[in-house]
């Protein structure tokens, strides 16, 4: 593995590896266990959007890797004001050990690991969000000990949430079911990919899709770059929000995930995220010791 571009890159094997050394990581954190893995080595993490958790968690992660991050804004780069990406990756190879980059289009995050000579992060794009499944994936992990045969659902926008959960899940075992409305579905290229597994299902209907589901995730309804529609998205998600309803279809123990921020009231119930916050702020902690296990492997 050079880069974490998008899951669809990555065999199931290299994700669970990376699942193994985030468990390790996160036990070596909690026992006060030193490990500077990445001693002296420095990460650049460049923001085209918004950030709370992928922001402090790869901050800190690097850091207590022994290494040091530096937040790049693209309002402060400049990449901001038209200097193409292609120079900005062949620069920042010469200075840095790693580049992990939000940003809209996937495109942009190819093109840096294209023309650099170091490993790329995606920390999100329009198209997926690898770090925050793998961060997902272990949480699960922890909590049923296996992923193989365990039914995810996903209920709500066909974003860049929805196009890396059905990679993951199918990768890893796990059989999904996606519940979208119409002209919100994921990207055709994921569902090309998951017409191959028997175990995916799209449909329109989220309680159909909810059915004995051992894991019930939901995401935001107007993901950044389209808040301007955040009106229209209301009425076209009215009938997809994760609320006692719905989780009556899933399994009686079913964990509930959102990667966060969460907006009470449209995607989510209040009570349905408070019963299940102590799973959602554990995936949030598990963005740090995934995305350790990440530059792990890839930077050192
Ligand atoms: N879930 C997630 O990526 O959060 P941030 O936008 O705060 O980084
Ligand atoms: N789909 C959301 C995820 C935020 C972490 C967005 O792209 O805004």
């Amino acid at each position: 593995m050079k880069h974490l571009l998008k899951l669809l890159d990555l065999s199931t094997e290299e994700i669970i590896s990376i699942l193994d050394l985030a468990d390790q990581l996160k036990y070596e954190l909690k026992h006060g266990i030193p490990h500077p893995l990445l001693k002296g080595k420095s990460l650049g993490m460049i923001f085209q959007k918004s950030s709370t958790r992928t922001r402090v968690s790869f901050e800190t992660g690097i850091f207590q890797l022994g290494g040091q991050g530096l937040f790049l804004s693209s309002r402060d780069l400049q990449i901001g004001r038209g200097e193409p990406v292609q120079d900005t990756a062949r620069v920042l190879s010469r200075y840095l050990d790693g580049i992990m980059i939000r940003t809209f289009e996937q495109k942009e995050v190819e093109d840096l690991a294209q023309y650099g000579s170091i490993p790329v992060i995606n920390g999100l794009t329009d198209f997926c969000h690898p770090c925050q499944v793998l961060a997902d994936l272990m949480t699960i992990r922890e909590k049923y000990g296996v992923l193989e045969g365990l039914k995810l659902c996903y209920i709500g926008d066909g974003d860049n949430m929805a196009n890396s959960l059905i990679v993951g899940g199918l990768k890893t075992g796990m059989k999904v079911a996606v519940a979208t409305p119409a002209g919100y579905k994921p990207d055709a290229s994921v569902l090309s990919f998951a017409e191959g597994y028997k175990d995916f299902v799209l449909t329109e209907n989220p309680e159909e899709a909810a059915a004995d589901a051992d894991v019930v995730i939901t995401d935001t309804w107007a993901s950044m770059g389209v808040e301007d529609e955040k009106e229209a998205r209301k009425k076209a998600f009215a009938g997809y929000q994760v609320n006692d309803a719905l989780m009556k279809f899933a399994k009686a123990d079913a964990m509930v995930q959102h990667c966060l921020p969460a907006y009470r009231g449209q995607e989510i119930t209040e009570e349905v995220f408070e019963a299940h916050a102590d799973e959602i702020f554990e995936e949030a902690e598990n963005r740090l010791h995934a995305q350790k296990a990440v530059m792990v492997q890839l930077m050192q």
